[in-house]
């Protein structure tokens, strides 16, 4: 089956009006069909020995995680919330990789501490020098150096290219706030390589940008981090890694096989070699379009424009309409009769910019079931409780079309 919202929906609307009915709504629910499909299609475009993991920050539940890892996927993390999530799915600490800008002191030193117990991440990315030096002070006092364990780092590279995605994702952009700077890359190298304290530099990090709509960019950072690792590595013998992030769109176009022979063509044309160990960390491409968030229809409206509905899901549950304008293919479950025209879709908490668009819809009456589509990616995992409102239940549509409940909904805690 396609990823095309529609066709799937046709398939799946049964399986929606059910979550509604036993779950109620806003209700997330993921098709791990789905995830099954995205993460194949991932593993022939980057086989082994290539190191699939899966960013949760796209979406931290536990139960996508452990079928993800089922699915040959490692894990990417950005905090110990989300370290802990894949520790729940089952992932020992070798197949987890802890990245991100908001790093503490505090996450640093649990990184150390693994590490000092022989339970060492897969490797930890380091965003600067004075990350580096907090992270060199902790294995310091834990007397990492005198032992034989080791903790892995990475460092992260501004590939300063300009990828092909709306301005609030070129995270690999020159002015962003993500990576260092060549030169001072290659300073922490050196810096590094002389002062030993049982951690490894392994190589370099990148993340050019996120649903990425061309390949050009994202292999250019790749190149420019593969490049820089070659021309570094007389320096020491543990330079041998280069993770290349994510990225990767949500829709089937450009596809992970697309990168690949992107990226292949232009270490072809500048004759590089890839490194020993080369890693991705895709979020959105895994989990996207798998997720669907169901609502009901609150208010109908006659405006002197168009028609209104208000529905019970809001910016809470979804924020990327109001974040950054994005638009959700949205299709009504029950309808009354009559033709569809273009309906304004309104949110249900109280900011005027929690609107999900313009879309054609059939009449709709108050109670009507919704669905917005292509909900796996940072909804739930960028839920609030904005207005008191309960966090949504999680539901897992499994591939014989059976449902079952991941997390029930939480109430808000006052
Ligand atoms: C460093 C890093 N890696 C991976 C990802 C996952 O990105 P995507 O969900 O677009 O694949 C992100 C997203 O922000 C990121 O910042």
């Amino acid at each position: 089956m396609s990823s095309d919202p529609l066709e799937v929906l046709h398939f799946s609307a049964p399986a929606l009006l059910e979550a509604a009915e036993q779950f109620g709504t806003p209700c997330y629910v993921t098709a791990l069909a789905e995830l099954d499909r995205r993460a194949a299609a991932l593993r022939r475009a980057f086989p082994d020995p290539w190191i699939r993991q899966y960013s949760l920050k796209a979406n931290p539940l536990p139960a996508l995680v452990e079928r993800l890892a089922k699915d040959g996927m490692g894990a990417n993390v950005v905090s110990a919330g989300e370290w802990a999530a894949a520790a729940q799915a089952g992932l020992p600490n070798r197949l987890i990789s802890f990245e991100g800008i908001g790093k503490t002191d505090a996450e640093l030193r649990a990184a150390v501490a693994a590490a000092a117990v022989g339970e060492p991440l897969r490797w930890v990315t380091v965003e600067s020098g004075s990350e580096m030096r907090v992270l060199e002070e902790a294995a310091r006092s834990a007397r990492l150096g005198e032992s034989e364990h080791f903790l892995d780092v990475l460092l992260r590279l501004n590939p300063a290219v300009t990828p092909e995605t709306r301005s609030e994702f070129q995270v690999g952009s020159k002015t962003s706030k993500f990576g260092m700077p060549e030169p001072e890359l290659r300073e922490l190298v050196q810096a590094s390589v002389s002062r030993p304290s049982g951690l490894r530099v392994r190589g370099i990090h990148i993340h050019v940008g996120s649903q990425l709509m061309g390949t050009q960019a994202w292999a250019e950072g790749a190149l420019k981090a593969c490049q820089l690792l070659a021309e570094m590595s007389h320096l020491s013998g543990d330079l041998d890694t280069v993770d290349v992030g994510g990225g990767f769109p949500s829709t089937e176009s450009p596809s992970p096989t697309d990168f690949r022979e992107s990226l292949d063509q232009h270490l072809d044309e500048a004759h590089v070699a890839l490194p020993r160990w080369v890693a991705i960390e895709p979020g959105r491409y895994l989990v996207a379009s798998a997720g669907w968030l169901v609502t009901r229809v609150l208010h109908v409206r006659e405006r002197p424009s168009l028609p209104q509905v208000v529905i019970d899901a809001s910016m809470s549950e979804l924020i990327r309409p109001a974040l950054y304008g994005a638009i959700h293919p949205l299709f009504a479950l029950t309808t009354a009769a009559g033709l569809p025209v273009a309906t304004e879709v309104e949110g249900a908490v109280c900011e005027s910019t929690d609107t999900f668009g313009i879309h054609d819809l059939p009449p709709l009456r108050r109670g009507d079931l919704l669905v917005l589509a292509t909900t796996g990616a940072y909804a739930s995992s960028m839920f609030s409780s904005y207005n008191g409102r309960p966090r949504p239940p999680e539901v897992l549509l499994q591939p014989d079309n059976t449902l079952t409940l991941a997390r029930p909904r939480t109430p808000f805690a006052p």
